[in-house]
């Protein structure tokens, strides 16, 4: 008789209660959790490899070319330029929190980054490159055989090389973010504003797919499932367009892309994996007119920018 409506309140989980107050609700976001226990030198290792241009076939482009650590990990370029300036037909995302994504690339297409790294090294608009090319030249330099021999018992292996970057990969969370703080406790680390984005982005329905650690990149969605988007941007589609089809070969996946982590968008312009939205404001009207079937007010514009502004950590690679 009493217990009950008791029992049944406590399943309230929404904003102020009305018995307890301010009752503590469960976040559809969490903080970055703290980056895995690693050898230094072995993310040291990784770090070099990421950032070695013999690792692509002409010696002139290293993951970074396309990552670029210090503006947001990603590639300002609507498309990147591989080995003699081959034209890629996605845009480049961000290398940080990648650990944290369901499965790596727009359609999901490699399960670890370990799988990932075979992708762009071999990509001939990429980094052009073979296996046992990259392990003769990195066998060839005496300070690499020295740092492998010194991690791995079997030295210089496609699988090391593998390991040492996934290794680095991982290391590069943006952990205490002012919004991860705030779901820790710290109710000043959001300013008025970024609060009411942080509503507003709730309350419009952003949160049904940009959710969780990443706030994003852990579930695949339809690009445009309240309108045709790709008729309306008004280009042929392309290949890279299908998203998970191309994965699945399943026709409901048509148009599918891993939903992008919202943690850095406010440094990694352009937007979308057709680099269609040069601004952020953009990208948030057209998700609102193409996910929500929605049109943003000018005034719902700051508040939500300033919510994604509070999403962004810090890493000792990322300019603040
Ligand atoms: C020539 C530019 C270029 C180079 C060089 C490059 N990448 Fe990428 N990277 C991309 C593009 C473009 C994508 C998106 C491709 C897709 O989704 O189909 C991507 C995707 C990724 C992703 C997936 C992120 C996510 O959230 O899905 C990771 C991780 C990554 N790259 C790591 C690397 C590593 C490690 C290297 C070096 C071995 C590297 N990249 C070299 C352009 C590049
Ligand atoms: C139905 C699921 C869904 C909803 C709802 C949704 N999004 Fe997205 N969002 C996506 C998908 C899928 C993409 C990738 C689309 C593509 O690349 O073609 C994306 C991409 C983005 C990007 C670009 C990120 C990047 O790095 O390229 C931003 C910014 C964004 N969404 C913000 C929002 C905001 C703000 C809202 C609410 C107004 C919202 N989204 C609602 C699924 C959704």
């Amino acid at each position: 008789m009493f217990w009950r409506p008791v029992f049944l309140s406590l399943l309230f989980l929404g904003g102020v209660h009305p018995v307890f107050g301010d009752f503590p609700r469960k976040e559809p976001i969490s903080p970055i959790p703290a980056p895995p226990a690693e050898d230094p030198r072995k993310i040291a290792l990784g770090k070099r490899l990421f950032q070695d241009p013999q690792l692509s076939q002409d010696g002139t482009i290293s993951c970074e070319r396309c990552h670029r650590l210090a503006e947001g990990g990603h590639d300002p370029r609507p498309f990147s330029k591989g080995v003699g300036g081959a034209l890629g037909s996605v845009n480049a995302p961000t290398v940080y929190n990648s650990s944290l994504n369901l499965a790596q690339f727009w359609d999901g297409r490699a399960s670890s980054l370990e799988e990932q790294i075979d992708g762009p090294l071999q990509n001939p608009v990429e980094m052009a490159m073979s296996w046992p090319e990259v392990l003769r030249r990195l066998r060839a330099d005496a300070t690499y055989q020295q740092a492998f021999r010194a991690l791995y018992p079997d030295g210089i292996t496609a699988a090391n090389v593998r390991d040492a970057i996934a290794a680095f990969e991982r290391s590069l969370l943006t952990w205490n973010a002012p919004f991860d703080r705030w779901l820790r406790g710290d109710k000043t680390a959001l300013s008025p504003q970024a609060l009411q984005g942080y509503e507003l982005f709730q309350s419009y329905g952003c949160i049904a797919c940009h959710q969780g650690a990443n706030v994003g990149g852990n579930l695949y969605q339809e690009m445009g499932a309240m309108g045709d988007y790709f008729a309306d941007r008004g280009t042929p589609i392309t290949r890279s367009d299908l998203g998970r089809f191309n994965v699945t070969g399943r026709p409901e996946d048509r148009h599918f892309f891993k939903v992008p982590s919202l943690r850095l968008a406010v440094r990694t312009a352009p937007y979308f994996h057709d680099a269609s939205a040069k601004t952020l404001e953009e990208a948030i009207r057209l998700m609102a007119r193409y996910q929500l079937g929605r049109e943003i007010p000018d005034a719902h514009i700051p508040p939500i920018i300033a919510f994604l502004q509070s999403l962004m950590g810090t890493h000792p690679l990322l300019r603040p």
